[in-house]
């Protein structure tokens, strides 16, 4: 397995260019599964995820052609079998996206359960709760999901608990639905508008998209041809390297970017001491070579604090000049990067699902390991300020989220280096 070797020391300076957003594009190609016409998908971010869900894709016969700008064509009318087996399911949770394309375009599916996960129990029972209201036949046995409908039907869905992917599945089960099918208390993350956006584009009719209710009117089909749709930047990806130029007292310009999807993010590097500009497709930080001072945090769903920033912002606070809290409210278990934080000399308390993080001057190297995709984020931004050499195993997890981060990284003058196994 590859590992990650950073020196720490570096304030990171320059340009960068960021890509497309993974947990949009995860839904969107998922969604081709919807269309009769081949549709052609672009700014796909080179991820692990993505060549999993490809090939996922692959094996149930949908042709997949990427031409030489990564776009990729995706032809689902050669499907075969409507099959998500637990190999690929168990690599990547998401996978449970195809469920609700299958089986209303198909009226049946077969989908491993998504089991265990680092960050808590993740279950998807709002996703089968809400097919079965629309009338589909779902069995759990040996470990899959049996699901089958005649056609689904269009009803009114009020989600227990805000699902980001929960609210995508259903939604692409009610395109093709007989009849409206309404979500109430649906997720509002932008990655959730651009799948709507995509459906749209194919011809389906959802409105209220970035809203908590959701207004869905089944179409026969979804058949409009030769459709291209470009997926929207990574806020994610943006945040973690704002985060990584406050920190190393840096100073960084992000391009194709979208600053207006993270205000929650950008209140919080203010905070902390960060100048942000921004327009409406770029956003620099200057850190002006301070150090940062702790911002406290709470996540949960969008518009607040994402969740999927806040290992960086522990990483962030772990060097910053006071105290910091973090309080996760999304997942139950999302700590997993404090434990490897303090062997590199962090001062991290936790307290059930809050973390008390006092900032010291600087972290010591040390060998750590990557737990899952954002814990990994945390520790490479630890590695960037630390004194020495970190080494990071498990880098799997960070090549499933962050395109080239060791070469972006580098481009932003870290001394950072992967060493193939
Ligand atoms: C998505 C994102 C992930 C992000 C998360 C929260 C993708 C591919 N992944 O994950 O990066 O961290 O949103 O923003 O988009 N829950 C249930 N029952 C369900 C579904 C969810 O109890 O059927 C709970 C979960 O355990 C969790 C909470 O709801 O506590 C939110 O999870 P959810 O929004 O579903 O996360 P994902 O969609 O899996």
């Amino acid at each position: 397995m590859d590992k990650l070797h950073i020196t720490g020391g570096k304030p990171l300076c320059g340009e960068l260019r960021i890509s497309g957003a993974k947990n949009a594009a995860l839904p969107i190609l998922a969604g081709a599964l919807l269309s009769e016409a081949p549709v052609t998908i672009g700014n796909v971010p080179h991820l692990h995820d993505i060549t999993t869900t490809m090939e996922l894709l692959g094996r149930m016969g949908v042709q997949l052609v990427v031409d030489e700008k990564l776009n990729i064509e995706v032809d689902s009318s050669s499907i075969q079998n409507f099959y998500a087996p637990y190999e690929l399911v168990k690599t990547m949770r998401a996978s449970i996206l195809v469920l609700g394309p299958l089986l209303s375009r198909f009226g049946r599916a077969e989908v491993s359960l998504p089991g265990g996960c680092a960050i808590g129990t993740r279950p998807v029972n709002l996703h089968l709760q809400g097919l079965a209201a629309m009338g589909a036949d779902i069995n759990v046995r040996n470990g899959y999901i049996h699901a089958v409908a005649k056609r689904l039907k269009g009803c009114r869905l009020v989600l227990d608990q805000v699902t980001v992917t929960g609210t995508e599945n259903l939604m692409m089960a009610a395109a093709l639905a007989e009849g409206k099918t309404v979500i109430e208390n649906a997720a509002r993350e932008p990655e959730v508008i651009d799948l709507a956006n995509f459906l749209n584009q194919l011809g389906a009719q959802v409105r209220g998209a970035g809203t908590g209710i959701l207004e869905i009117e089944g179409v026969e089909s979804l058949d409009r041809p030769g459709r291209h749709y470009n997926i929207l930047p990574d806020r994610i990806e943006t945040g973690t390297y704002l985060v990584a130029a406050a920190m190393t007292g840096g100073r960084v310009k992000l391009k194709n970017a979208r600053p207006a999807l993270l205000d929650a993010v950008l209140v919080k590097l203010r905070a902390a001491g960060a100048e942000i500009r921004v327009g409406e497709n770029w956003i620099e930080l200057d850190m002006h070579g301070r150090r940062p001072c702790s911002v406290s945090i709470r996540t949960a769903p969008y518009p607040a604090f994402p969740t999927d920033m806040q290992a960086q912002f522990i990483a962030m606070n772990a060097i910053a000049e006071g105290v910091g809290i973090i309080t996760e409210t999304v997942f139950e278990n999302r700590f997993m990067h404090v434990q490897e934080m303090q062997r590199m000399g962090a001062d991290i308390k936790l307290e059930s699902n809050t973390a008390i993080v006092k900032g010291i001057p600087w972290l010591t190297a040390a060998p750590v390991m990557a737990t899952d995709l954002r814990a990994s984020a945390c520790l490479v931004l630890a590695g960037l300020v630390a004194e020495g050499k970190t080494v990071i195993e498990r880098i799997y997890h960070i090549d499933r989220g962050y395109e080239c981060i060791e070469e972006k990284l580098s481009q932003l003058g870290a001394e950072i280096r992967r060493i193939p196994h």
